[in-house]
């Protein structure tokens, strides 16, 4: 009787002994058979009343010995199936496979507009400013001669931030600017003639959104101020542009129009063409699109900003980006430029 207990726990040492497990889960399932809380392991104590006196201590030493040999298999184990594992992630990469093709991404149709812009007008030693989106109303409205019941200000078209400050002499209204043409007060605020600088950037306005007309877009701002700088100067600068960017037989033609902060003011149209239905449709008939703002500085401007204007002269001019990335890249509507839907966007991949 007592030696057919012995026999059973050399038997288990023995099965202890030859036991693997390659996995992690059959590790765990030899941690619960012999070392759980309920392992084969624990009613072999129980059988030590049926153990002669004299073999008692054998006895004990022996289940002893069953119980460390199953804890050292275990960690061997483990510790196998833990190498093994990190063997395997290794396997799963082939150090020798040519890598995947990257995809590259885009430019917007309104960066690359803009960058168009910006160096033609670079390659003619202007130099890029800017000014912050947010904007005082000083440098939005009062700095550029727009006085205060001009209807540009109402609330209809312009977006007032709430500073939760009332409004005074330090507390400025606050605004999303309504036009790039805050860039040139603060330019002429910082520096002294002659300057030269272009300042493109998002202008927000209170519009209602369409196919033709969005809440927030781009414009670039150009500012010249130079002593005897005239007329005859901004027009021919302006066609420069125009040729650079429309092709070199472009022709412009400059319509007498109003702004507060030019006098005279103008604005330029290029000669679109009356060839198909499309460009009836853009030109509403005429071949003509308006592309620019412009005019010379008005002498209030200078001095609102510091400048002589018995002694400076200069002009000034503003466009829309969003209107010539349409007519470049054939977009009907504007808001596709704002969802950033990537089927419009990857479009204009390899544009440069
Ligand atoms: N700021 C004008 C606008 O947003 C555009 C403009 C017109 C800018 C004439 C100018 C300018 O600098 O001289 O409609």
């Amino acid at each position: 009787m007592a030696n057919e207990v012995f026999n059973r726990v050399a038997a288990l040492i023995t099965e202890i002994e030859n036991a693997t497990a390659e996995t992690p889960e059959a590790v765990e399932a030899f941690r619960i058979r012999y070392l759980g809380s309920k392992n084969i392991l624990k009613p072999l104590m129980g059988e030590m009343r049926n153990i002669p006196n004299e073999q008692k201590r054998d006895f004990g030493q022996l289940v002893n010995k069953a119980k460390e040999t199953a804890q050292s298999k275990f960690d061997a184990l483990q510790a196998a199936t833990q190498d093994n594992a990190g063997a395997d992630a290794g396997a799963k990469f082939d150090l020798t496979a040519p890598a995947e093709p990257m995809p590259l991404g885009s430019r917007h149709p309104i960066a690359l507009t803009m960058r168009r812009i910006i160096s033609i007008f670079e390659r003619i030693g202007f130099t890029v400013a800017e000014g912050p989106e947010v904007e005082d109303d000083w440098h939005n409205f009062t700095a550029m001669n727009t006085p205060e019941d001009h209807p540009a200000r109402d609330m209809q078209d312009t977006f007032y931030v709430a500073t939760g400050m009332p409004a005074g002499p330090d507390n400025a209204d606050m605004l999303l600017r309504t036009h790039t043409s805050s860039v040139q007060a603060r330019t002429m605020e910082t520096s002294k003639p002659p300057i030269r600088i272009i300042a493109p950037g998002r202008v927000y306005r209170n519009e209602t959104i369409s196919a033709r007309s969005h809440a927030q877009f781009h414009q670039v701002e150009g500012l010249y101020i130079a002593e005897k700088c005239s007329f005859a100067d901004m027009k021919a600068t302006l066609l420069h542009f125009a040729r650079e960017m429309y092709g070199d037989k472009t022709k412009i033609r400059l319509r007498p129009s109003y702004f507060p902060f030019t006098e005279p003011s103008a604005e330029m149209d290029i000669w679109w063409g009356l060839e198909s239905e499309h460009d009836y449709r853009i030109t509403k008939g005429t071949g003509w699109l308006e592309i620019l703002g412009c005019g010379m500085v008005d002498p209030e401007v200078l001095k609102n900003c510091g400048i002589d204007p018995e002694k400076y002269t200069g002009y000034a001019f503003g466009m829309g980006i969003e209107r010539q990335a349409m007519l470049l890249y054939n977009i009907t509507d504007i808001r596709l430029m704002f969802e950033n839907d990537v089927r419009f966007l990857k479009q204009f991949s390899g544009v440069i």
